[in-house]
């Protein structure tokens, strides 16, 4: 009985796909609807290429994520899983498989056009717009974003035949409008990032804010020698809170004098988005002004660069147009917050390309807009070693994408974590949700709070941004509009890691039922779960110092922490952290400093106040690595592969 229970279906399936064909109506799979800002311009040309992103529903996804949720207190805690191991748990079933496959046959595809992913979850095949449309029952339109220039082909609503829409989860480009594209540095929503430094010739505080970003690292660089350094220099010696620098990141958070010992096994990384890039010039004029010792290494010039779907990395000079748009700023942040702090440590730069070229309505548009997340996904997740941190400064509000896509996306971090990566996101630069915008999307028009996406997936660690010092605070800009981000997710449920110490609900409780009750998700998953510097921080771009704000700077800066305590464990052949909150929630956030003065406003009101312990403003605080490497390595493992299994 057993037995045939097991294997009916396959065979099944197997007779079938010989010899019969399913054939069901198409229904409505998922409408989502366009996000705010985004409007309608025309049909795609039927002749545009698409790269049509077909998830699969996955086998034992629920193992996967037992896995991940362990803490030290289980038998498998640090017990990362292998690539094949991860593929061998999500794969899907042969019924799932066969069906799908038989569908996409029928419908007239010929069967070299599909390609699978290591775990055959998800399948890939360039189409045309017209055949994708024949396929999904739907039709694709180009959608402006006004604000950001940016360009999409969508499908805001499609359709499967009946008996496959428990096998497909999420078929991608159709209704997510996940940052698309953009030259964005100019707009203030999704790119996190806000410039102080800016355009704003003539303006008297920006022409000052322009001589202090130069004069203070000039001050610094002249009061102390970055190649002599006082090993007990302290942060209020090494900070000047106007224009921070490596050197005061160092000292705040307790990186300074620790010296890396496994840098040849250990590695960080950072994905870039909508064209960016990390201009190596300009990150060795950074490294000679606050790192001479990486100066000296060349690292600038050495970094490895992995550049997906057509992406390049651009070194030549940037055109006016790039300079108007300020291309480059992030990538260049990013680089240089990570090799700030974590040098020697190796650092990888993704770069993602396939995204929508700039909107010229002069000419023709090409139709070639991929899904870059889900592109940057597949290519990590079909590599056998991957960096053990991955930060990402890339965000947009939760809304803005379909549940389904979400979902998978957010299951993808999973996998990494699965596998020992550390994944961490920027919390969001808008507070709970820039005031105007905090509508939800659904129809209802229900003023609400905004989330975050994928600072919200409970797989990743989202970090907010502080500013000042003794004490740090919630970072906020009043000039630019930038408020770090963080809230609940309307989305993904509170993980269980979050109930280990009760500390949201203990938030909860002080915040009262009658607070903001209709404007946020109770049983969300709260973030930020922590908080780094992300005010004044000083980069170098296009040759020149700027000062500016974002999550986007906190991710990389926390990043580098967990790079330099993974340093620590490598050395003494000890699991690296991995997927962290399981352990933050459990033990690591006593080796954080409490953050408790300010409040992310947004959406009219003072948003979320900090508070002693966690809150949804600052997370646990910010990192004081000495304690947390002491607890990292303190971690007591109840059984463990051999240590060698690590680098295999
Ligand atoms: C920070 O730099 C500014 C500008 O040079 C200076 O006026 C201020 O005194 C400095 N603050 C500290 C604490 O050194
Ligand atoms: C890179 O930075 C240099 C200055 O360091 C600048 O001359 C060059 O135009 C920049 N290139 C790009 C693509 O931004
Ligand atoms: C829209 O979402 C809000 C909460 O975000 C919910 O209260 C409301 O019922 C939803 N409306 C529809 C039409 O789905």
């Amino acid at each position: 009985m057993m037995h045939h229970r097991i294997f009916a279906p396959i065979v099944l399936a197997t007779l079938c796909f010989a010899s019969c064909a399913h054939s069901t109506p198409y229904s409505i799979k998922e409408r989502h609807p366009v996000p705010d800002g985004w409007s309608l311009l025309r049909r795609a040309p039927r002749q545009g290429e698409i790269k049509l992103q077909i998830g699969l529903k996955q086998g034992q996804f629920h193992e996967l994520e037992r896995h991940l949720n362990e803490d030290p207190s289980h038998t498998r805690y640090g017990q990362y899983l292998t690539a094949d191991e991860v593929s061998d748990l999500i794969r899907p079933s042969e019924d799932t498989l066969l069906l799908v496959q038989e569908w996409i046959e029928q419908s007239g595809i010929g069967a070299e056009k599909i390609v699978f992913s290591p775990a055959s979850d998800w399948i890939t095949m360039d189409l045309s717009v017209s055949d994708a449309e024949m396929l999904l029952h739907t039709e694709y339109s180009e959608f402006w974003h006004a604000e950001s220039k940016t360009l999409a082909v969508r499908a805001p609503e499609w359709s499967l035949p009946g008996h496959l829409h428990s096998h497909i989860e999420s078929v991608q480009p159709t209704s997510s409008f996940f940052h698309a594209a953009g030259l964005a540095a100019k707009i203030e929503f999704p790119r996190s990032l806000y410039v102080d430094r800016d355009e704003g010739a003539g303006n008297p505080d920006i022409k000052d804010l322009n001589q202090l970003a130069e004069s203070l690292s000039g001050e610094l660089s002249q009061s102390i020698d970055l190649d002599n350094l006082p090993s007990d220099l302290n942060a209020r010696q090494a900070c000047n809170t106007s224009a921070v620098t490596p050197l005061c990141i160092r000292a705040l958070y307790g990186t300074l004098t620790y010296e890396a010992q496994a840098s040849d096994q250990n590695a960080m990384a950072i994905v870039n988005y909508a064209g960016e890039f990390n201009n190596r010039s300009d990150i060795d004029l950074f490294l000679k002004a606050f790192r001479p010792d990486a100066a000296r290494a060349g690292v600038a010039f050495n970094f490895q660069e992995d550049n997906i779907a057509g992406a390049v990395n651009q070194q030549s000079p940037a055109t006016a147009s790039q300079l108007a748009e300020k291309m480059g700023r992030e990538g260049n942040l990013d680089a240089q917050a990570l090799l700030g702090l974590a040098f020697p440590t190796a650092l990888i730069s993704y770069s993602v390309g396939g995204e929508a070229p700039a909107f010229d309505p002069d000419k023709y548009t090409p139709t070639n807009t991929n899904e870059p997340f889900l592109t940057w996904l597949h290519h990590v997740l079909a590599q056998k070693e991957l960096p053990q941190v991955i930060s990402t400064s890339y965000g947009d509000i939760e809304q803005t994408v379909p549940y389904s896509y979400a979902k998978r996306v957010c299951e993808g971090f999973a996998q990494l974590g699965a596998r020992g990566v550390t994944v961490i996101f920027g919390a969001g630069d808008s507070g709970v949700g820039k005031d105007g915008y905090c509508r939800s999307n659904n129809g209802s028009e229900n003023y609400e709070f905004l989330t975050s996406f994928p600072a919200s997936c409970p797989y990743g660690t989202s970090v907010g941004a502080t500013r000042n010092i003794e004490p740090e605070e919630v970072a906020h800009n009043e000039r630019n509009g930038f408020v770090s981000g963080g809230g609940f997710s309307r989305y993904f449920p509170r993980p269980a890691y979050q109930d280990v110490h009760g500390v949201v609900e203990s938030y909860l409780s002080r915040l009262g039922a009658d607070t903001y009750t209709s404007l946020y998700n109770r049983q969300g998953r709260a973030y930020p779960d922590v908080a780094a510097q992300g005010y004044r921080r000083v980069i170098v771009w296009n040759g020149e110092k700027f000062l500016v704000d974002g999550t986007s700077a906190s991710a990389p800066t926390f990043a580098a922490v967990v790079a330099l305590v993974n340093d620590a464990l490598i050395a003494e052949r000890k699991p690296v952290l991995g997927f962290l909150n399981p352990w933050l929630y459990q033990k690591g956030f006593e080796a954080f400093t409490d953050v408790t003065k300010g409040s992310n406003k947004g959406c009219g009101t003072d948003g979320y106040f900090a508070a002693a312990g966690w809150d949804p403003a600052s997370g646990f605080g910010t990192p004081w690595f000495p304690r947390l490497k002491e607890l990292a390595l303190e971690r007591k493992f109840r059984s463990q592969r051999p240590w060698y299994w690590l680098f295999k």
